[in-house]
Order: C-alpha cells, then structure tokens, then sequence
C-alpha cells in the first residue's frame, strides 16, 4: 500500500544559473498538484551553490542541511557556473549537493529515459530504434570508484603515479540491489544488473550478490550483462530494456549515454533516494550558463522531477501520472523550448511551457 501524506514540506534549493528558472517551474507544478489533488504543501526556499559561498561562505550550510532533513522532500535546481571554477577555492558549489546527499543518505540515483513520440525526431537514433524507450537506471551513488580510499597521488618506482580505490561493502551492494528489485516490481518487472564480472573483483562480487538476492524476488525477471556489452547493447536495443541497477562510474557513463535519446538534457528528470524517509529531485542537466536569463530553459526535467516526488515521497501516483500525461500531451499539442525546437515548431519561452503544462493536469477522477 502506498503511503499518502496529507501536509508536507518541501525545502526549494533554487541553486544557480538556470536553475531558479526551472525551479520556479518545479514549484508551480507542485503548488498546483498539491491543491487539485488535495496535498497540503509548504515550500521553503534555502540557498545552495554558488550563491550560498558568495553570501555564506559556503556551499551547504548547517541550517540548509538541518531543513533538508525536517522536510518531507528537496527540490533542487542546478548548481555551479564559471565564476565559482577557481582551483583555488576553498569550495565547490557541486560539493553543496554532495553534502546534501550525504547528509541526507541517499545512495540510489535514479534516472528514468522515456523518448517522446513527439520528440522523435531529436534523437540521434533511428526513429524505429529508439520508439518506445521507456527505462530507468538506478545508479549507486555514495560508494564505488569516485569515493573508495586510498584515492591519491604518490609515487611508484620513482615516477609520479595516481591511485583510485573501487571498493564495495556488502551492505552497500545488497541495498542498491534492493532497490532495483523495488523498482522493477513498480515497473514491468524486469532487472538487469550491470558490472566488469569478467576483470574486477568488485563485479564478480557484485553479480554474485545480485544474483543471491534475485532468488528473493521469483516474479521478477532478472539477468545480467558486463557493463561494456550494455553499453553497446543499450544503444542497439535501447527499448529492450526497463530497470538497470549498475555501480557508480558506470552507472554516470550509461545513464548519460541513455539521456542523449530523449534528445536533450532538458528532458531528464531524476531522484536521489535512500532507506530513509528523505529524498531529493533533481533535474538531470546542469546550471547551464550560457542560457542563465534568457527564459529559454526547457523546465520538463525538473517538472517531471516533481512528479517522481509525487509518487515516491507522497504516494500519490495518480497526481504523478497527471504531470507525466500533461507533459506528454504539451509536447503532443508541439510547445517547444528552443533545445527541443525542431523547423517550424512553436517555440515557447520556459514560463509558457509551464503554464502549458499547467493547463493541462487533470485532477483525480472521481470513480
Ligand atoms: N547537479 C548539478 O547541480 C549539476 C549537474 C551537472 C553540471 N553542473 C554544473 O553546471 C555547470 C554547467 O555545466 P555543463 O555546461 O557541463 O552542463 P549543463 O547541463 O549545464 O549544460 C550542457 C548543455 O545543455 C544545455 N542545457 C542544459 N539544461 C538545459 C535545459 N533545461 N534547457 C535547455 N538547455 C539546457 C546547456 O545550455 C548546455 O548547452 C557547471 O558548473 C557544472 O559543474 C551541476
């Protein structure tokens, strides 16, 4: 059964450059779910980024990290931009968002790629290869090669060497695991576990717990693939495909690969999840600088972020499909921002899509 919460809190970090612009999207989007379906939402907004170590001195501070845990979900925009890119720096804006997934324990970066009948013609696969991708990518996102120790310089045989550590506990495969499984019981029951089986210890690891736990979940179709041959294979068969569990760096590599179909980053919505009852949602794509302030920022990702919200952090599906419904039938009507825009679309600034999208959520059906 799927919980649903009556009043929630929903901490709004805005972030830089496009993101206050698809975030004041995400926020519409939310107010006005939350009022057609009944969900009683306070949105706080809370500086990250940037503009949090321009004014704080700090990319994530104590009473952000503090409020992201008090609240029931966190809506971040994008983060970072050229004027924070000093190697000297004491801080990075992108470390607010790790300290905030760290904080918060979320591990599972969860990555759906749908393809758009309507935006077909902007993937650089084949129309009658790429119709139909609907997957998810759940990545590992707290362990694996980006953060094993030792991860240093140091010298080897007298000459300058680098070393990066792939380290899983068991613990941390089991739960990412576990939530590929929950994931394709949501879905179309089907998981494919992802690792180097053949020259890392890691992977043989890896599918060896994989397959141990898929003995716990019969219906579910389970089966794996090296991670090279997937990527081959996810560009082939690209519609083949429904839950994918990988480690971290691969998982970055395959969900990128996979998010180039839609046609463009501004389509790519994602969730950050854990064990626990927080969570954070995330458009895909970056602060984009080079558009910041032109209101030419597609706000699809992080309005179809805030319908994984819907779903995951309030249990309320059928406002979730309400959102993914009117951004399908938004882009069926041919609304286009200008990374979408194909010859003779009907190109229209970030705030028109939204109240395009807008205009089209229905609300609960009453039988
Ligand atoms: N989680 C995050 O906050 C996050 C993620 C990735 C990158 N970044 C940061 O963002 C900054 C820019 O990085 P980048 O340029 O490599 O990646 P980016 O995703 O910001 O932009 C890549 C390209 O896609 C376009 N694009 C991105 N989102 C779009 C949207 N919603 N609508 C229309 N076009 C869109 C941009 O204009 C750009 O041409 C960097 O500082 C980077 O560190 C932050």
């Amino acid at each position: 059964m799927e919980k649903s919460l009556k009043a929630v809190q929903v901490v709004v970090t805005a972030g830089d450059g496009i993101g206050p612009e698809v975030v004041a999207a995400g926020a519409q989007v939310l107010e006005e779910v939350a009022s057609l379906y009944d969900l009683q939402v306070t949105q706080v907004e809370r500086p990250l980024g940037g503009g949090s170590i321009d004014k704080f001195g700090e990319p994530c501070t104590d009473e952000v990290l503090q409020d992201a845990l008090d609240a029931d979900a966190v809506l971040l925009g994008a983060v970072g931009g050229p004027q924070w890119d000093d190697p000297q720096a004491r801080f990075t804006p992108e470390e607010g968002v790790l300290r905030l997934r760290e904080g918060l324990g979320l591990y599972a970066n969860v990555r759906p790629v749908r393809v758009h009948d309507a935006l077909l013609g902007r993937s650089p696969l084949r129309p009658e290869v790429v119709r139909g991708t609907d997957l998810v990518i759940v990545r590992e996102l707290t362990g694996g090669l980006y953060f094993g120790r030792p991860k240093e310089l140091r010298t080897v045989d007298g000459e300058p060497a680098a070393v990066d550590t792939l380290l899983y506990r068991r613990s941390e495969v089991e739960r990412i695991v576990r939530h590929g499984f929950k994931w394709a019981s949501a879905r179309r029951g089907r998981l494919l576990s992802v690792d180097k089986f053949n020259v890392l210890v890691t992977g043989r690891f890896w599918r060896d717990i994989a397959t141990e736990i898929s003995r716990q979940y019969p219906d579910i179709e389970f089966s794996t693939m090296l991670a090279d041959a997937f990527a081959a294979a996810l560009v082939q068969r690209p519609t083949d495909w429904d839950v994918v569990v990988t480690e971290n760096t691969f998982g970055d590599f395959l969900s990128d690969e996979a998010g180039v179909f839609t046609g463009s980053l501004g389509m790519l919505p994602s969730a950050s999840l854990g064990d626990g009852p927080h969570a954070l949602y995330e458009p895909v794509h970056g602060s984009a600088p080079d558009i910041a302030g032109d209101h030419a920022a597609n706000p699809l990702a992080t309005i179809l972020s805030v319908a994984l919200m819907f779903r995951h952090s309030f249990g309320l599906s059928q406002a979730a499909t309400a959102i993914e419904s009117a951004v399908e039938w938004t882009l069926n009507d041919g609304f286009r921002t200008r990374d979408i825009a194909e010859e003779g679309a009907r190109l229209v600034d970030t705030q028109s899509m939204t109240a395009a999208v807008i205009a089209r959520i229905e609300g609960p059906s009453t039988n």
